[in-house]
């Protein structure tokens, strides 16, 4: 092979490898993504298996944590740790939330964090996971453990 070519491949090698570590920032991760003409229904939606997804039982994060981790696919985006770093987030543009931000989490009610997983976000790669993914109640229970996942 010619030395150019080399060098040229070799180059753009290292110009790919710059690109596919260099993730997107979060998008605005404190604005709603429930539309304000749903913001009042959404904030309703609740579940009989706890009153504040911060008191569910033990029990019911640990159920939360499984689906989180299989079924429910969350951890292949938001990660194993939550914080928006798992295999699949990486090529995503807005990256996945950081589940693990307090700040994020107090800006969100159950009933919002429950309409998201229902309907996604809008334009992006948080697709709507229920029915396909998970039912209600285990939606319930992800979130329970997303909860779980601030810890201050
Ligand atoms: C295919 C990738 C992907 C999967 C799978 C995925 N997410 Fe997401 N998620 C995203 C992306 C990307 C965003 C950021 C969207 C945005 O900025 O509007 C996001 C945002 C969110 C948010 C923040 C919404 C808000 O109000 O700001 C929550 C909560 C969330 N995801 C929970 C989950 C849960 C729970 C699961 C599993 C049931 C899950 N996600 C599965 C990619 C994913």
């Amino acid at each position: 092979m010619p030395r150019w070519i080399a060098g040229v491949s070799g180059m753009g090698a290292i110009l790919l490898v710059g690109t596919l570590a260099l993730s997107a920032p979060e998008k605005d991760p404190l604005k709603p993504r429930v539309p304000a003409d749903q913001m009042e229904e959404a904030k309703k939606l609740s579940t009989s298996l706890f009153k504040d997804a911060k008191q569910a039982s033990a029990d019911i994060v640990k159920e939360g944590k499984v689906l989180y981790d299989g079924k429910g696919t969350c951890f292949n985006c938001h990660g194993k740790s939550g914080k928006g770093d798992g295999p699949a987030g990486a090529m995503l543009d807005p990256v996945p939330r950081d589940l693990t931000n307090c700040e994020f989490q107090k800006k969100r009610t159950d009933g919002e964090l429950f309409w998201v997983i229902k309907n996604g976000s809008p334009g992006t790669g948080m697709v709507a996971l229920m029915p396909g993914s998970v039912n209600e109640e285990e939606a319930w229970k992800i979130i329970a453990y997303v909860r779980s996942l601030c810890k201050s």
